[in-house]
């Protein structure tokens, strides 16, 4: 079986062309094990959320090979791609991207009623595990009345709501106090990391490193060392 969740072998990212040309990614070889949390640190601006985007299929490299859950990603396009991160990926960015019109409890469960549940199954799922999330009171209230941090833990119901063998998240406890940052980052772990899964987790946020199984750090377009948590090892 497929040990790793994602491997990027030499990819590149570069944003415009001639002299406006910005390479942002120089050549990342990174793998994910299955099975394990793996952090993406380093400092602003070298490249994280540009290599998050390229992992999640929302920008296409400008070079190398990416495989995610065993599928070379350049073999898939247009509406299977759609469908292969709608099954498999869940996502957590920095901007949550809720739908203003629907309630807590209806963002949450938009990824099972993509996958055609029946919306009050699908709704109370995601209650559910707004509950487990500690929001459970908030599930009727529509995101303009939600703090950002509620707002936050959402976008988490809605990233984990389907089961989704790899989970990607962008600086995910960056609203969130340190107690709600704890524990969103332990179910995190209680969900996601089974042998069949994989969640990588972009922060700068050292409150929450000890959650890693691996740290990938980064600078300036490359990754330039791993670190292993001896710990789990
Ligand atoms: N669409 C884009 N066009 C041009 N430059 C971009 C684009 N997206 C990101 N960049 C540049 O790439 C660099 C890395 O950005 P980013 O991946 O967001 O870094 P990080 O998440 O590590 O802070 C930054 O210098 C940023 O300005
Ligand atoms: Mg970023």
């Amino acid at each position: 079986m497929n040990s790793h969740a994602v491997v990027c072998k030499n990819i590149s990212k570069n944003f415009g062309s001639g002299e406006d040309e910005v390479k942002v990614l120089r050549g990342i070889d990174l793998e994910v094990p299955l099975g394990e949390m793996t952090f993406l640190v380093g400092p602003s601006g070298c490249g994280k959320t540009t290599l998050l985007s390229v992992i999640a299929g929302l920008l296409n490299p400008s070079q190398g090979d990416l495989n995610v859950l065993g599928t070379p990603l350049h073999t898939i396009k247009g509406s299977k791609a759609v469908e292969f991160r709608r099954v498999n990926l869940g996502f957590v960015f920095q901007q949550f991207n809720l739908l203003p019109s629907l309630t807590a409890a209806e963002n949450a469960a938009v990824p099972l009623l993509a996958a055609n549940w029946n919306r009050k199954q699908a709704v109370e799922k995601a209650k559910t595990l707004l509950d487990d999330l500690g929001l459970g009171s908030r599930a009727n209230a529509y995101p303009n009345q939600l703090s950002g941090g509620q707002q936050q833990r959402v976008a988490f119901a809605r990233a984990l709501i389907h089961d989704p063998k790899l989970i990607v998240c962008d600086e995910p406890t960056s609203a969130l106090d340190e107690h709600t940052g704890h524990h969103v980052m332990e179910l995190l772990r209680k969900i996601a990391v089974r042998p069949e899964r994989a969640v990588l987790v972009v922060t700068h946020d050292n409150r929450i490193f000890n959650f890693a199984d691996r740290i990938a750090h980064m600078n300036d377009g490359h990754v330039t060392h791993i670190e292993t948590n001896g710990g789990s090892h």
